[in-house]
């Protein structure tokens, strides 16, 4: 449930003790393991850990499109796991923008038409001038009538994107968002992701292996092996090298050869 304290905004978002699990070959994999976590509206939090640490499961269970096995989900006051399948679907069209580490875009759909889709499946019918908006400040003007398959990864990357924000959600979940961009292009969309919480109170959560990327939120938390270890904030880290160190230490602690840790800060 949502606790409402007098006085303060009530949490954009509010991660109770969730936890999920994967049956791989005979084992199960606790992908998350207990986590929970409160994210204000506005916030702009980067989510890190190693490869394999559950990053993407725990974005999956916010979004809703994954089913915990224990623990709850708020969203701006409604338990989203309680929903029922058609509801939760309507839900996350209105209240989430989600980009998928794997883009997931229409393969038969233009540049444009991608972008565009969550307006045509929500009814509200399309919206040019917030398309065109979206296309020029990701830079896809040239590839605006091209479909995916004729693209590079980071104009997919870029769609994706276009689409998650296309119809001003209140939560963007970005996974790995930066993950095929180059770096003035991965620059320009943390400045955007800033932009929209500064000014349209747009709650971020980011999930990224990279401590340059991050430090553009406001808020670290660390996962590892499933478990939430860590949350930093710009306190604690006041520049990127900071964080980079710190990171390194937690994904390090207890575990000398951690994957991702080392290759970070370009
Ligand atoms: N559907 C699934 N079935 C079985 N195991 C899964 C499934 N999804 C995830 N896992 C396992 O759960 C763990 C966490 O996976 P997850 O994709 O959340 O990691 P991640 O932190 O996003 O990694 P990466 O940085 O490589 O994207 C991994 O061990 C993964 O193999
Ligand atoms: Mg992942």
């Amino acid at each position: 449930m949502n606790m409402n304290v007098p006085g303060s905004a009530a949490p954009a978002l509010e991660v109770r003790n969730l936890s999920k699990s994967f049956r791989s070959g005979g084992d199960m994999v606790c992908a998350v393991n207990d986590v929970s976590l409160t994210v204000k509206p506005g916030e702009f939090v980067a989510v890190m850990g190693a490869s394999g640490s559950g990053k993407s499961t725990l974005l999956h269970l916010v979004a809703g499109l994954t089913r915990p096995d224990e623990g709850t989900v708020n969203i701006a006051g409604t338990d989203v796991h309680y929903l029922s399948d058609g509801d939760l679907t309507l839900f996350r069209r209105k209240n989430i923008g989600l980009i998928f580490q794997a883009f997931n875009l229409i393969p038969s759909l233009t540049c444009e038409e991608n972008i565009a889709l969550p307006m045509l499946l929500g009814g509200a019918g399309p919206d040019p001038e917030k398309v065109n908006g979206l296309v020029s400040k990701l830079g896809l003007e040239r590839v605006r009538g091209r479909r995916p398959d004729s693209m590079s990864g980071g104009e997919q990357q870029r769609i994706a994107i276009g689409r998650a924000l296309v119809s001003n959600p209140s939560l963007v979940l970005a996974d790995e968002p930066t993950g095929s961009l180059d770096s003035a292009n991965g620059r320009k969309l943390c400045d955007l992701f800033r932009k929209l919480c500064h000014e349209q109170g747009t709650t971020v959560l980011m999930v990224t292996h990279n401590p340059v990327v991050a430090f553009a939120a406001s808020r670290f938390v660390i996962l590892k092996d499933g478990k939430l270890v860590s949350e930093l904030d710009k306190r604690q880290c006041l520049t990127v090298q900071d964080l980079n160190q710190a990171y390194i230490e937690i994904l390090e602690k207890d575990s000398p050869v951690a994957a991702g840790a080392g290759e970070v800060l370009a």
